[in-house]
């Protein structure tokens, strides 16, 4: 059994918007409605949770009984932080299991409306053989470290090897016995801190690999305002063609065609 968790606990601070990312409206839906729609589709996928910014839920409800999304089976308020949403989840998907049952679970940003198909299979196959599995896409930036240093701003530190280095992405996905064990044990680290969910496996179960499947351009983080046009664009050409299969028609309509962004709850 695989449950997708939709993250949206999210305010989105750096978009800056009065309401949460997720319920922006790009290309006539809401965020949150294109990543339900991917998830609802998905063969792979038998039921969906939602952890929502606090005060938001009933938007979701709102958004699911109006779509008619059949596999959405709880909407509850996230936490203060990404991964206290994410222990919440962990306690919520806890509560139907019996004893010793394990599912598979799917933690997915919700403002990452362009996840395809494959990328969701593909996390699936890979917990027949692996308790985790993290989404990355290789990094055409190069990246560098860097520290602070006093008033004087900051300086390089070091430049890892760019071939090796990736950029994640989501789903980051579980055996759910395995997440749930990373986080009793990071509960114990009063210094606990991190941005994501792999990282806490990394740390704090050393010994459980991590399988990295290949990620997608387009399954973009709505994150900065520029990003709300980005993935306007690439939903005009996603109606138009398979990423796969842009025409050129397309791709000069997606160099000079007009934006329309819809802003609204
Ligand atoms: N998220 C969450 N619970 C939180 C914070 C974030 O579920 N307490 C989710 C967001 O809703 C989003 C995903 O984690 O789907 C990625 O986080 P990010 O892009 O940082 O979202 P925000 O926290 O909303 O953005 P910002 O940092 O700009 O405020």
């Amino acid at each position: 059994r695989t449950t997708a968790v939709i993250l949206a606990g999210g305010t989105g601070q750096r978009v800056g918007l009065s309401i949460p990312k997720q319920l922006l409206k790009i290309a006539g839906k809401a965020v949150i409605e294109h990543t339900l729609t991917t998830f609802e589709n998905a063969d792979s996928i038998d039921d969906i949770i939602v952890l929502m910014a606090q005060g938001y839920v009933p938007d979701v409800e709102k958004i699911v009984a109006k779509a008619g999304f059949k596999k959405v089976s709880k909407i509850i308020e996230g936490g203060s932080t990404r991964n206290e949403t994410t222990e919440r989840a962990i306690a919520a998907l806890g509560e139907g299991l019996a004893e010793g049952e394990d599912v598979n679970v799917l933690f997915h940003d919700a403002v990452r409306p362009l996840l395809s198909q494959r990328v969701i299979d593909d996390c699936v196959t890979a917990l027949e053989r692996y308790q985790a599995v993290d989404v990355a896409i290789p990094s055409a930036d190069t990246i560098i470290v860097t520290r602070t240093h006093g008033g004087d701003g900051e300086f390089i530190t070091e430049i890892p090897d760019r071939s090796r280095l990736r950029r994640g992405q989501t789903p980051q996905a579980f055996k759910l016995s395995t997440i749930k064990r990373a986080y009793e044990v990071a509960a114990g680290d009063p210094n606990f801190q991190a941005t994501d969910d792999c990282s806490v496996v990394l740390k704090y179960l050393p010994d459980v690999p991590i399988h990295v499947v290949a990620g997608d351009e387009y399954n973009m983080k709505v994150t900065q305002p520029v990003d709300v046009f980005i993935a306007d664009k690439l939903f005009q050409l996603a109606s138009t063609a398979a990423p796969e299969q842009v025409s050129e028609e397309a791709y000069r309509e997606l160099l000079t065609g007009k934006t329309v962004v819809v802003f609204g709850g």
